[in-house]
């Protein structure tokens, strides 16, 4: 297992590439299964995510030309409705097949994702949204079956706005002839972009980015070149790393419109933030302000920023509080950085960090993949050498994330185990 080994203490500057975005490309190349016809997917991050979801569409019978930053799908003849324990235990995003294999074969088997690291992570939504669009569904040896039975609802309300069930009813919905509205729907950019690839495919999506979402579906939905979106959770991460190191990074390809919450607290913790319309320039020159947030579903603070903001706070002037409203046991992160001098308490779902003046570099374990992001924060910020082992982690969600900032001037490098 590969480890990434940090001498901290050195600002960063420069400029960084953002990648596309994971959370957008994984739903687009499971919607690329609802057409028979040819997709090009650009701008795809090189990542673990985006091979382990290609891995399952060929073994669905697609024909894939995984090449980031293009990838190109060919679904025509899918030979299967299975989606293995063995692939969905790897990347919970795989059950976003379930929507799209539903409309192609009128049936799906698709194994339950299990316990994850950040908490139980159900998947109660998508099935009930599912059941509201005329699916039967049963539970047989730890796989979800579904079939189309009785007839879709026209309005379905999400409980909670789910980011993966807003997607999974969003591209089922695509395929079913008639209207169907999704409220309370998730608000994310990722929708967004999901929405205009479904667009584009023929179907039409209103109100992405709003609550409500109206979706009249095609019976046949046809081939599409599209382009993703930037990664807002990147970007964010290296505006973090900006601010913590006092350094002055441009982040290239951003979109700061979609960070807004996160660039709101960076300011507030005195960083200067100076916006442009896909380019994003963050830089600090003094220890961050304490902060209080609360992670929220978009727009609200990203819990995929919960991590490496704590990391911020830990050497932080003053008494910060975050609560994670979005997912239980979301951190793992706290013990590791407590073992690089910070001081965290944890009560629930609240983290009270009691900013330092330093953190010491120490030898700490990922966990999950914002968590290990948080680390190579505190890393990079630290006084010494830190060594951070099950960096695979990273390798999930960050593309060539330690040539990137070895490229503005940090000392990082990984030791291949
Ligand atoms: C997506 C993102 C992930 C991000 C999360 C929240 C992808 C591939 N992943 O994950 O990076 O952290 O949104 O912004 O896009 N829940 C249920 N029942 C369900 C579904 C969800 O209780 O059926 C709960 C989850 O346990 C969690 C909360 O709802 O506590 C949010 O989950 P959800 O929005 O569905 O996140 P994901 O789509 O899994």
């Amino acid at each position: 297992m590969d480890t990434f080994v940090i001498d901290g203490g050195k600002p960063l500057r420069g400029k960084i590439t953002i990648s596309g975005s994971k959370n957008a490309v994984l739903p687009i190349m499971a919607a690329s299964l609802l057409t028979s016809d040819f997709v090009e997917i650009e701008n795809v991050p090189n990542l673990r995510d985006v091979h382990t979801m290609a891995k399952l569409l060929t073994w669905l019978g697609a024909k894939i030309d995984c090449a980031p930053p293009r990838l190109t799908i060919d679904s025509r003849r899918l030979r299967s409705f299975v989606a293995p324990y063995e692939l969905v235990r790897t990347m919970r995003a795989s059950i976003l097949v379930m929507g799209p294999l539903l409309a192609r074969f009128r049936k799906a088997r698709v194994s339950l994702p299990g316990g994850c690291a950040i908490g139980a992570r159900p998947i109660d939504l998508h099935l009930k949204g599912f059941q509201a669009l005329g699916a039967a569904i049963s539970l047989d040896a730890g796989y979800v079956e579904l079939a189309a039975k009785d007839t879709p609802k026209r309005i379905v309300r999400l409980p909670f706005p789910s980011v993966g069930a807003t997607e999974n009813l969003m591209m089922y919905a695509a395929a079913l002839p008639r209207q169907t509205t999704l409220l309370n729907a998730s608000r994310e950019p990722e929708i967004s972009d999901l929405a205009a690839f479904l667009t584009a495919a023929g179907a039409s999506v209103q109100g992405a980015g709003t609550s409500k979402l109206v979706v009249r579906g095609a019976a046949r939905l046809q081939g599409v070149k599209h382009r993703v979106v930037p990664d807002r959770i990147e970007a964010g991460t290296y505006a973090v790393a900006a601010t913590l190191t006092r350094g002055d990074l441009r982040l290239l390809h951003a979109r700061p419109d979609h960070m807004a919450a996160v660039l709101d607290r960076l300011a507030e913790a005195g960083a200067r933030v100076d916006r442009d319309v896909d380019e994003v320039r963050v830089s600090a020159d003094r220890r961050p302000r304490a902060l209080t947030l609360t992670t929220m579903p978009y727009p609200g603070f990203p819990t995929d920023m919960q991590a490496q903001f704590m990391s911020l706070m830990a050497v932080g002037d003053g008494t910060s509080v975050i609560t994670e409203t979005v997912f239980e046991n979301r951190f793992l992160h706290a013990a590791e950085l407590t073992r690089m001098g910070a001081d965290i308490s944890l009560e629930g779902r609240v983290a009270v960090i009691k900013g330092a003046r330093c953190l010491k570099g120490a030898p700490v374990t990922a966990s999950d993949l914002r968590a290990s992001a948080a680390l190579v924060l505190a890393g990079l910020v630290a006084e010494g050498k830190t060594t951070i082992s099950r960096v695979y982690h990273l390798d999930r969600g960050y593309e060539t994330m330690e040539k990137k900032l070895r490229s503005v001037g940090a000392a990082i490098r990984r030791k291949h185990g």
